[in-house]
């Protein structure tokens, strides 16, 4: 770190670390190297780097700490902000919308109110932390309102800022009682970056209705409080998975032979299918397993020659409509299992738990079919899993065209998760495919997850970002000049 700052400074919601006390009271943080964090070491290492978030658990009031070269600045919540912003408004309002409504959203000022607090504190945090002329990367639409709320504070700072679910159509972002203070508060931003093409589209139109800034093609001019001009980009970076990481996990020999012996405790049965998912309203859990249960009582797939096992890691459980969904799911896990169960021999494995990779990447090698049947996600990184974790060129991954990976993974098999007598002709394909054709598929899926990691991701999203000027221009100016060059990420 230079002395008045860090250079590079990462703003989540979650810290990368897991916070847990002991029963003596002892506190301590376990690295939890998820994608993002993989993702983003490299350049934390290669930067003077500092990740501002918040630890997890309520009413924790933590001082700034270094853990492997970099500097986590945890930010306080209290167990009200905890109901308000993060399972309120953040995953009962934003999310539902999002996400096409799967779920009606619910909208409550009091949540509104929390949010725009805690988006401030973060936003106060991270403009503590940065060095001047730093860059200033937010994640997510847990703080949409940080870019523009820093922006204020630390106009010399170079802001990015990366939405990993969908971006709604305009008609149902129109919902939002608040549209016009989001959209003004991620155009604090120098790149916005979303998953699909598509996404950042529906931003620019929204942008288009709600304010009364010019737009061309992906470029917003934004006009500042003094009058200055800002020209603002929205386009798609699909983000990835650290697939090197994970290939070599999979060939690794205690997870090959993990993978025979999960197939063996299972039975040995002659097809394996798999489903790995949060459990969470918009993976369309719900959806697969009552395929499945057709597919059992049409007989075209039969117990104990085929099972499903279904990985549901447990997910925001104080927000009524993921109880509601655990209810459902395991409600007709239990009647399937009643149904065309034998002693001993289930059709399907519930597992309301998650794992540590090793055993994710042993599960992904010993499945036949891989089950991504969301009605609406961002990208799914469980399918790139899948892929990278194949080494053996053999396995079909079914995926559903709601995913942001739908428009990448060419070779997968395409389904519409709504269309249950659709889905259940392509499981069955699925199952029945030779393994000539399922090496085919996938050695195209293998090229094109090896070649988009996620280290491309970031390095892709952060020259762009580098190449905005770090100053707002003069009101003259034509947005020609000051245009960095940036050609669309692939999707
Ligand atoms: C999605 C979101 C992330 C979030 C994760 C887990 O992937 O895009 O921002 O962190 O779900 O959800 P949680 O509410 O447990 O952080």
């Amino acid at each position: 770190m230079s002395d008045d700052g860090y250079d590079f400074v990462v703003v989540a919601n979650r810290l990368p670390v897991d916070f847990s006390v002991a029963e003596d009271g002892t506190t301590s943080w376990t690295t939890s190297p998820g994608g993002l964090v993989t993702a983003l070491e490299p350049v934390m290492q290669a930067h003077s780097g500092a990740w501002v978030g918040w630890s997890g658990s309520p009413d924790l009031d933590h001082e700034p700490f270094d853990a492997d070269g970099v500097r986590l600045v945890p930010v306080a919540l209290s167990a009200t902000e905890v109901e308000l912003y993060y399972e309120g408004f953040s995953n009962d309002t934003l999310w539902p919308l999002y996400h096409d409504v799967i779920e009606p959203p619910a909208y409550h000022r009091q949540w509104w109110d929390a949010y725009r607090k805690v988006n401030a504190r973060f936003a106060a945090a991270a403009a503590a932390q940065a060095a001047p002329g730093a860059i200033v990367w937010v994640q997510d639409y847990q703080l949409q309102l940080v870019p523009a709320l820093l922006r204020e504070l630390r106009p010399d700072v170079r802001i990015g800022f990366f939405n990993h679910i969908p971006f709604p159509s305009l008609e149902i972002f129109a919902q939002l009682p608040w549209r016009a203070q989001v959209i003004r508060g991620l155009l604090g931003a120098d790149l916005i970056g979303f998953q699909r093409a598509s996404d950042a589209a529906n931003f620019v139109r929204s942008v288009r209705r709600f304010t009364d800034l010019t737009t061309r093609g992906e470029v917003i001019t934004v006009t500042d409080d003094d009058g200055g001009r800002r020209y603002v980009r929205a386009a798609a970076f699909p983000i990835s998975i650290d697939s090197e990481h994970f290939d070599n996990l999979a060939r690794s020999p205690a997870v090959k032979a993990r993978a025979l012996e999960i197939r063996e405790e299972l039975g040995n049965p002659e097809v394996m299918l798999l489903g790995v998912d949060r459990l969470d309203y918009t993976k369309g859990i719900r959806h697969r397993v009552k395929a499945f249960g057709e597919l059992l009582q049409d007989g075209r797939l039969t117990v104990p020659e085929v099972t499903l096992v279904q990985v549901a890691s447990p997910s925001r459980e104080n927000v009524g409509a993921y109880q509601q969904l655990r209810e459902d799911v395991e409600l007709l896990v239990g009647r399937i299992n009643g149904e065309y169960g034998h002693l001993g021999k289930a059709p399907i494995h519930y597992f309301h738990h998650s794992y540590p990779a090793e055993e994710m990447a042993a599960l992904y090698l010993a499945a036949d079919v891989m089950l991504v049947t969301a009605l609406r996600d961002g990208m799914n990184l469980v399918a790139k899993e899948y892929v990278a974790a194949r080494s053996d060129e053999r396995g079909v991954l079914v995926l559903s065209e709601f995913t942001g990976a739908a428009d990448e993974l060419a070779g997968s098999v395409l389904i519409n998760p709504h269309d249950i007598d659709g889905m259940k002709d392509r499981i069955v394909l699925a199952v029945e495919m030779d393994y000539r054709e399922q090496r085919k598929r996938m050695r195209r899926l293998r090229r094109r997850v090896l070649e988009d990691d996620v280290e491309k991701w970031s390095q892709t999203f952060l020259a762009v970002l580098s190449a905005v000027p770090a100053h707002h221009l003069p009101a003259h100016q034509p947005p020609e000049h000051q245009l960095p060059e940036h050609r669309a990420a692939t999707t």
